[in-house]
């Protein structure tokens, strides 16, 4: 069908654009076939295709569902820091959107990890506004490049699974500006999502999917969204209200499109309203109508499988290694006894639970990669997968055969059961029964290397000691048994960087004052400061920074310079050279730190990265754009993003505690500034360009004694400029008055 068949909505009656509001089942949208709309289908997402293979009326069959490449969730990919690699993962789950017939695949999640023990943690990209976005943008612009529509989700502020239906996240405008809403605002400014999924929970009181500041004032009226935003599943609890706010397409269907019916025709949604609700809905099916025509459409398997082999090697990130007790050598010849113990590494833990479980095309263990590429070892399961306790015939195996090696490989992690969508963990600890192996095997063994598999934070410093290496590889996909033996093995070195901050305590954490909130409602109280940019600040020691991964190589970064390119913006140029004889990959960092500031800033923030690709002894250039954004914070009092002038340090590193090089410049600022009245203190008066001079007047007035003199001691001085200047007389008697006065008349004459 041409693409000129498809009717606009003025062709179609009252009826018909109201049903287009919502799905026709749970998976598919609902199409008006006499006027030649289709209802495609939409599923999720997000490291993958899950299409069920049962029913499409609404019951939750998480394990049957088509084979599709499990690519590693946001909690792997996110440590890649690599955006081109995440545009591959997105175009290979295009591909098999195409084969499967489905328009638009739900995700990618990019909210905020606010707090690890969040349940959603492993589908998440990081706890870094400006990482998130500039990572799952690879994803929507990848997939979208073949023609195949992505669910930016879940818009906005699902940071916990406590009561994540109701929830009131109760959060400040600049909290919100600055963490939990730019990377929504990046990717849809940069790539234009075919779609939005709207969260479960409320903001400030509204739920998401009636939110009109959310889903209309902010999204499309400032960010210029335009696509369709559809429920979460369920998430829409009244239909008109709903569509009112901005929400093309309730999902799934509760049927009850009469109530929009009912609604247009006595006025409680505009004519306007609709047309454009439902307009969305017919542009969402024409973009799709290409991709959707294709038939017979074929994905390579095994091409796939590679991209998510590749994704999963960059996933993985090297905690600690002392003695360099990675790379191991594979070489028969050379190689020392190994011993793999823990049933991650025959059955590895590689995706989520939830509505993101999919059914992998293949499945290679780290086992089964030993068996392949001819690597001999011993293995012991030393415990089960569940929550059970500890059985002691399987560690008194595993302790023997720790015992009977050179090196143990333990493979160490958090069971399905212990972390998913719907419920938040209580607690960062690992499994009691795998640390108390732990500690057995060590005790026969010096050489330990511990490789985790887990979604979200889990504690390191309380077990560190028993293991010489560490790889952190959280959940790797379908093809992360392959990737773990190429980093242990070293054929490629390890590049990964955490995208979270792996804390020593929870207690640590800046949100567990109010988390995970109660009565129905949770209060954001540490505000911008989330993760490092609290730790940082207030100067925590944190188990591993923010931004942190070894490699086998070493690094060196020189020249470091910042030019500004004008009144608020800069590039920042550097140079990365691999200093060892070993190919790797370097991510350099740009952090921006704020000099003084009017509100309260984090001690930096990211605003920058590049991964860098070197062979040994290779150098490279490399250059990052700092736009205005980069130096702004969103000020209340001006309810708008705001440069303040001065400087700025540009902090140029490899993790947000390890910074090679700083440089500084000079901004001009946006030149905002807000009316002086009788409400500034005095104080607001000495920084503003006008109330300067007027200050200076006051001062020459009362040596000249035509006004009261102002007290020069610097205790008094302190009072009086943190005073409303209608408050003078406090401390300066009737003269106070007279000086509020003169200073309110001399601004109005500058005024004018
Ligand atoms: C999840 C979404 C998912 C949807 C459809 C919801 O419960 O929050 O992420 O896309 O179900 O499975």
């Amino acid at each position: 069908m041409s693409e000129s068949t498809y009717p606009s909505v003025k062709d179609l009656t009252l009826e018909e654009k109201a049903s287009l509001t919502s799905g026709g089942d749970s998976w598919h949208l609902q199409g008006v076939e006499s006027k030649g709309i289709p209802g495609y289908m939409i599923t999720d997402g997000p490291h993958g295709l899950r299409k069920s293979l049962t029913s499409s009326t609404g019951e939750t069959d998480l394990d049957n569902s088509v084979p599709a490449t499990c690519f590693p969730p946001a909690a792997g990919l996110s440590s890649s820091w690599n955006p081109e690699l995440i545009h591959k993962v997105g175009e290979a789950m295009a591909e098999e959107c195409i084969q499967e017939k489905v328009a638009v695949i739900l995700g990618p999640g990019v909210n905020i990890k606010r707090n690890p023990l969040g349940g959603r943690c492993f589908e998440y990209w990081s706890e870094d506004p400006y990482l998130a976005g500039h990572e799952a943008v690879g994803i929507v612009a990848g997939v979208q490049s073949k023609g195949v529509g992505t669910s930016l989700k879940h818009f906005a502020a699902n940071n916990q699974e406590t009561d994540r239906l109701r929830v009131d996240a109760r959060i400040s405008q600049r909290a919100l500006r600055e963490i939990y809403l730019p990377a929504f605002e990046h990717i849809v400014k940069t790539a234009q999502p075919w779609t939005i999924m709207c969260s479960y929970n409320r903001i400030n009181g509204v739920h998401s999917a009636q939110n009109h500041w959310l889903l209309t004032d902010v999204l499309r009226d400032e960010w210029g969204f335009e696509g369709i935003v559809m429920s979460d599943w369920g998430a829409d609890h009244d239909r008109v209200a709903s569509l009112n706010a901005g929400l093309n397409l309730e999902m799934p269907p509760s049927y009850t499109d009469d109530q929009i019916v009912d609604a247009a025709r006595d006025g409680r949604i505009a004519p306007a309203q609709l047309d454009r609700m439902a307009q969305g809905m017919i542009d969402l099916i024409n973009k799709a109508r290409a991709a959707m025509s294709i038939d017979g459409y074929r994905f390579d398997v095994d091409v796939h499988d590679e991209v998510a082999h590749q994704a999963a090697i960059e996933s993985i990130v090297l905690l600690k290694n002392d003695d360099a007790i990675l790379p191991l050598n594979a070489d028969p010849a050379a190689a020392r006894k190994i011993a793999v113990i823990g049933e991650f590494a025959r059955t590895p833990r590689y995706q989520g639970g939830g509505s993101s479980h999919i059914t992998p095309t293949k499945m290679t263990s780290f086992l089964d990669t030993l068996a392949e590429r001819g690597i001999k070892a011993d293995f012991a399961p030393g415990f089960t997968l569940d929550l059970e306790p500890a059985d002691l015939a399987l560690e008194s195996e595993a302790v023997e055969t720790a015992k009977n090696a050179d090196v143990v490989l333990m493979f160490l992690g958090l069971p399905e059961a212990a972390e998913s969508e719907g419920f938040d963990r209580d607690t960062l600890d690992m499994p009691a029964k795998q640390i108390a192996l732990l500690e057995q095997v060590a005790a026969t063994n010096q050489n330990v290397v511990v490789v985790l598999s887990n979604g979200s934070v889990v504690s390191v410093a309380p077990w560190a000691k028993n293991a010489k290496g560490i790889l952190e590889s959280w959940l790797l996909g379908q093809a992360g048994g392959l990737a773990l033996a190429d980093v242990i093995f070293g054929q490629v070195s390890p590049s990964g960087k955490l995208a979270q901050s792996i804390p020593l305590d929870i207690n640590d954490d800046p949100s567990m004052l109010n988390w995970p909130g109660e009565e129905g409602h949770v209060d954001y109280g540490e505000g911008v400061f989330v993760g490092y940019r609290y730790y940082d600040t207030y100067g925590k020691v944190v188990d591993y920074p923010f931004g942190y991964g070894l490699s086998y190589a070493t690094f060196e970064i020189a020249d470091v310079a910042a030019a500004k390119t004008g009144a608020n913006t800069a590039t920042v140029t550097a140079t990365v050279t691999n200093t060892s004889d070993v190919d790797a990959a370097e991510t350099v960092q740009v952090y921006v730190a704020p000099g003084k500031a009017d509100v309260a800033r984090p001690k930096h923030e990211l605003k920058g990265f590049t991964k860098v690709f070197l062979k040994a002894g290779e150098s490279k250039s490399v250059t990052i754009d700092l736009d205005e954004r980069a130096f702004a914070y969103w000020s209340e009092k001006y309810n708008d993003w705001h440069v303040e002038s001065g400087e700025y340090a540009i902090e140029v590193g490899v993790s947000s505690r390890d910074i090679a090089d700083t440089v500084v410049v000079t901004l001009e600022g946006d030149g905002k500034s807000q009316p002086l009245t009788e409400w500034s203190t005095y104080g607001e008066w000495e920084t503003d360009p006008f109330g300067a001079k007027i200050v200076a007047d006051v001062a020459a007035a009362g040596e000249a004694g035509e006004l009261t003199k102002l007290p020069d001691n610097a205790m008094m001085r302190m009072f009086l400029n943190s005073m409303p200047i209608n408050s003078l007389s406090t401390l300066l008697g009737e003269g106070g008055k007279k000086i509020a006065k003169f200073m309110v008349d001399e601004y109005a004459k500058l005024a004018k």
